[in-house]
């Protein structure tokens, strides 16, 4: 058991332990390891002037994402290299400081070195040809007040990807010894204020749970450390799923994707959206890449947000999550698991360990809307998911999904049961639409008021038929 965790920041090594473990990243590289670079302004993720670059082993080889360092705490990074942007220049400019220089890229300079890392991060992975919607896509998760953004986007494009240095030369893996060890230890920190744990294994980790109740469970700390940093929030006790070998797989198995806890929405973004049509575009929706890169799909889950935005999609999936205890497992399907608002129908016990989503069939068709004020990096003021199955252009069953209408995703079951069995066709889904005024009651918050969402609610029924139809999928 260790009491400290072991990382790389720039390619030096850093032994942590005692009250810095409980540091946001962003905060210990700017005041104890004086790396002033990485800028912290909303500290909540959404601006992007933290932006770090994280370095995690698989194999023989270290893989950089960006991430937001204002909302990763020092304890999530046992193994890991943390590249700033101090750490992606050598003795000059590398070619994308220099693009934004040219370019006029920065004006007051705070978001820059945000960008910088972004834009690295981007050529780092050595695309052939990039247009501006690649830029564009890349730099989603950072905010600019000063610019517009169109310098920072000529900048980008500016830059010739083959004079980019990779991060690879600029830190060999092997030099990153750190990295090489596999995790042999737990770890537990214990500064008597906060304790820490970071089990080795599953069967450890239920262990722990089961010893400390009022613990709380971590995997990207995504909505936890906002709550952290804006709230308040202060957890005596932190569980850190993430690095669980067991909840790190993701794959087909009898017609179901089968996914661990510890599987980050990016990586759930590009292997799902190979199965599910749609769920690509829509999960470029969500959040930013930073968010992505270390967010989680069971952390949307377990937050229970009304507005999450992978649980309309979960419950017309019908997805089954899997909670263990040290007493045993059970599965229990999505559209039983909320209680009511961000209550979930859990053991203090539990952990969510998988969820199992099934297949689409030949004959289903799946559509996920998102509508939120801003297009990119918004909470959704309404999502909807909705999944037909048809046969010679009757509905043999339909699903329907809605968020931002009440404490909880909301199943619409009478529409669903109306339209059963009717002929796909625009006089039906019209009485559908009507059924609607009875069904759901939306409350007013400043993402939407009551009389829009329901408006909203209705519209989307109607986009549904409509682009069904113009695909010409569902008549015979
Ligand atoms: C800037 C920004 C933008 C965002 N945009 C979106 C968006 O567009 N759409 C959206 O839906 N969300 C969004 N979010 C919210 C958040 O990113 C997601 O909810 C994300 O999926 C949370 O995952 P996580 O792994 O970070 O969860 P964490 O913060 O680690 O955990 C969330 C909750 O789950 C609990 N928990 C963690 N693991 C388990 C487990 N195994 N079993 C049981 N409980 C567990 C934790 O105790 C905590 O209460 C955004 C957040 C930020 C900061
Ligand atoms: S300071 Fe804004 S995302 Fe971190
Ligand atoms: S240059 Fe001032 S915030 Fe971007």
């Amino acid at each position: 058991m260790k009491d400290h965790i072991e990382m790389c920041i720039n390619g030096n090594t850093y032994q942590v332990g005692g009250e810095d473990v409980f540091l946001p990243l962003s905060d210990y590289l700017r005041t104890k390891v004086h790396l002033p670079g990485t800028k912290e302004v909303c500290i909540e993720g959404d601006c992007g002037a933290c932006t770090v670059l994280l370095g995690k082993a698989k194999n023989e080889e270290v893989f950089y994402q960006t991430i937001d360092s204002c909302i990763c705490y020092v304890y999530q990074l046992n193994k890991c290299h943390v590249v700033t942007v101090e750490g992606l220049k050598n003795s000059k400019l590398n070619p994308v400081q220099e693009a934004m220089v040219i370019n006029h890229g920065a004006q007051c300079g705070y978001c820059t070195p945000g960008f910088i890392v972004s834009l690295y991060s981007f050529f780092n992975t050595c695309p052939k040809s990039i247009t501006k919607p690649d830029i564009q896509n890349t730099l989603v998760g950072n905010l600019c007040r000063c610019t517009g953004y169109e310098t920072i986007i000529e900048a980008g494009l500016s830059v010739d990807s083959n004079s980019v240095k990779k991060i690879d030369e600029i830190y060999p893996s092997k030099k990153l010894s750190i990295l090489e060890l596999s995790r042999k230890e737990s770890i537990e920190v214990n500064t008597g204020e906060h304790v820490f744990y970071e089990p080795l294994t599953l069967k450890e980790a239920l262990k722990l749970k089961d010893e400390n109740l009022d613990s709380k469970l971590l995997l990207g700390g995504t909505d936890m450390h906002v709550m952290c940093n804006k709230r308040d929030f202060n957890p005596n006790k932190i569980i850190y799923l993430s690095n669980l070998n067991e909840l790190k797989n993701i794959e087909i198995k009898n017609n179901h994707l089968i996914m661990g806890a510890a599987v980050t929405l990016s990586e759930f973004e590009i292997y799902a959206s190979q199965y599910y049509p749609g769920l690509k575009e829509f999960l470029e929706l969500f959040a930013s890449p930073q968010i992505k890169n270390i967010g989680t799909v069971v952390g949307n889950i377990a937050n229970g947000s009304p507005i999450g935005d992978t649980l309309p999609f979960l419950f017309v999936m019908e997805a089954d999550v899997t909670l263990e205890s040290v007493k045993g497992k059970r599965t229990i399907n999505i559209n039983t698991l909320y209680k009511g608002y961000r209550s979930l129908a859990m053991d203090l016990n539990e952990i969510i360990t998988h969820v199992n989503i099934p297949l689409l069939s030949k004959d289903e068709i799946l559509r996920l809307y998102k509508v939120s004020k801003r297009k990119h990096l918004d909470i959704s003021s309404f999502s909807a998911a909705i999944k037909l199955r048809q046969k010679e252009g009757i509905i043999q069953s339909i699903s329907i999904a809605f968020g931002g209408v009440g404490p909880t995703i909301q199943r619409i079951t009478e529409v669903e049961k109306y339209l059963c069995g009717k002929r796909i066709g625009e006089d039906v889904f019209e009485e559908a639409v009507n059924l609607m005024d009875n069904i759901i009651q939306p409350i007013s918050d400043v993402r939407g008021e009551k009389g829009y969402r329901l408006r909203l609610a209705k519209n989307i029924i109607k986009k549904f038929y409509f682009e069904i139809k113009e695909e010409n999928k569902v008549f015979a």
